[in-house]
């Protein structure tokens, strides 16, 4: 069976936890858009693993993983997770395949990602994670960018990298006057990565048809979720790659007559990392106490996330747009002791009541929530495991959000670890 899983927020909901569950019932697990702007944490036997750009499947000793063409890699980035994972006592080598068409970042991604945001004025700011996913991407959009396979050439790649670092050069010096980036300091850099990333360079569409025809199961791990989608999220504050369905596609070459399931992750509450509008924040005090006790700080960047009540508005969306056949609702022990919970179910713009989610930022961003309230549970529920053994305000909770979203949840995660799961 092929499953894709998303995320149905803003990303953080919880990925890595749920594609360690489901990597057991896999033979390849295959990420296809972002980069190491994404930071999956996955814990068992008091271990923490926080993964950017490996796919979170490289836990489970045996089976594959893929980069696919979709996402952006930074040879640095991918070499320190292997190091990490090898140190760790992680086999990485024979396990790990990277597209031949993923598209390489450059030092210069970097610094344009990094001198955008730090000279952009008040409230235009994306709070990026700086390491230059969205000027790689509009490289590869704009036909300019080097990819894994192009390293192959020697010369091809030389004459590529003077192409485009020419032109990047004048851009760095004349708008933002920094100083231009030498050429043969990068060339050195990625020509001493060189030989390592071919030997894991493949042709992984075919991989994944291959595999397919060979009835194995693929497990495609999305990155980042589908509020942050550069089509279908809170444009302009969203990353700059499909984080929903259509990316897993695109991003991988598999054709969605192959796809099986898909699948959304959301948190039982919400939280965004970085700019832009979030109509169900908590006021100041609540929200101190669920980042406190939610350990809401960013895997990748350790920025605090805003956190806030579940957003059903958003959560239909995220059904729409993916096609959802089933949940994960993570982090539904953060919720115990709360006296009342809140749902939004729809939003007032301008006046205007609404259940769907409006596209332009200048709506969105004026929507105000309109709440439910359901009653909360004190109890502890992290050692629950089945779902008869949960507090009656928590099925509740629960039973509300399955109806909101229409669509049945079949994961609900207590705590962080492998086994505070309760499967449906
Ligand atoms: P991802 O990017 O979607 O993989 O999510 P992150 O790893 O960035 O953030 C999710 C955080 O929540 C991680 O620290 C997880 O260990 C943690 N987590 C996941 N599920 C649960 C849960 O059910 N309860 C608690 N308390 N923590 C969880
Ligand atoms: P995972 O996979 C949460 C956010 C950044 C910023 C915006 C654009 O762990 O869920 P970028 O660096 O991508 O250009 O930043 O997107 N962002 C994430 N937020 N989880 C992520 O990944 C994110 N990846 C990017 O904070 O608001
Ligand atoms: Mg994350």
């Amino acid at each position: 069976m092929n499953r894709i899983l998303i995320g149905a927020q803003w990303g953080d909901e919880g990925k890595g936890k749920v594609i360690d569950l489901l990597a057991r019932k896999s033979d390849v697990i295959v990420r296809y858009q972002g980069g190491n702007n994404a930071g999956h944490t996955i814990k068992f036997n008091d271990q923490k693993f926080v993964l950017h750009l490996i796919p979170s499947g490289i836990l489970h000793p045996g089976k594959i993983c893929v980069i696919g063409n979709g996402v952006v890699i930074d040879p640095e980035a991918l070499f320190d997770e292997v190091a990490l994972l090898e140190k760790a006592g992680i086999k990485v080598r024979g396990r790990l395949f990277v597209s031949d068409q993923a598209h390489l970042i450059f030092p210069y991604h970097k610094l344009m990602d990094q001198l955008k945001e730090e000279s952009c004025k008040k409230g235009k700011a994306i709070g990026t994670t700086k390491r230059g996913i969205g000027p790689c991407y509009a490289d590869k959009m704009a036909r300019v960018g080097i990819r894994v396979g192009d390293l192959k050439s020697l010369p091809y790649f030389k004459d590529r990298l003077t192409y485009v670092l020419k032109e990047r050069n004048e851009f760095l010096v004349k708008i933002h006057h920094a100083r231009p980036l030498p050429f043969k300091k990068i060339f050195d850099h990625f020509n001493q990565y060189r030989a390592r990333l071919l030997g894991f360079a493949l042709d992984t569409p075919k991989y994944l048809y291959d595999a397919t025809k060979a009835r194995k199961d693929i497990l495609f791990e999305g990155a980042q979720g589908t509020l942050l989608d550069v089509d279908h999220g809170t444009y302009p504050f969203v990353t700059s790659s499909n984080a929903t369905v259509g990316g897993a596609i695109t991003g991988s070459g598999i054709s969605p007559t192959f796809i099986d399931r898909v699948i959304g992750v959301t948190k039982a509450y919400t939280t965004r990392v970085g700019e832009g509008p979030f109509p169900t924040q908590f006021p100041p005090k609540l929200m101190k106490l669920i980042q406190t006790k939610g350990e809401e700080f960013g895997a990748t960047t350790g920025r605090a996330r805003r956190c806030g009540w579940f957003d059903a508005v958003i959560g239909r969306h995220a059904v729409r747009i993916n096609g959802l056949d089933e949940l994960a609702i993570m982090k539904l022990d953060i919720l115990s002791g709360l006296p009342e919970l809140k749902i939004a179910t729809a939003y007032r713009v301008n006046g205007k009541l609404t259940k769907d989610y409006p596209h332009a930022i200048f709506e969105f961003s004026k929507a105000r929530p309109v709440y439910e309230t359901w009653k909360g549970w004190q109890e502890d529920i992290t050692h629950v495991r089945r779902w008869s053994q949960l507090p009656l305000n928590a099925r509740r909770y629960l039973k509300r959000v399955e109806a909101l979203m229409e669509t049945p949840i079949k994961i609900v995660s207590v705590g962080s670890k492998r086994n505070q799961t309760i499967f449906l």
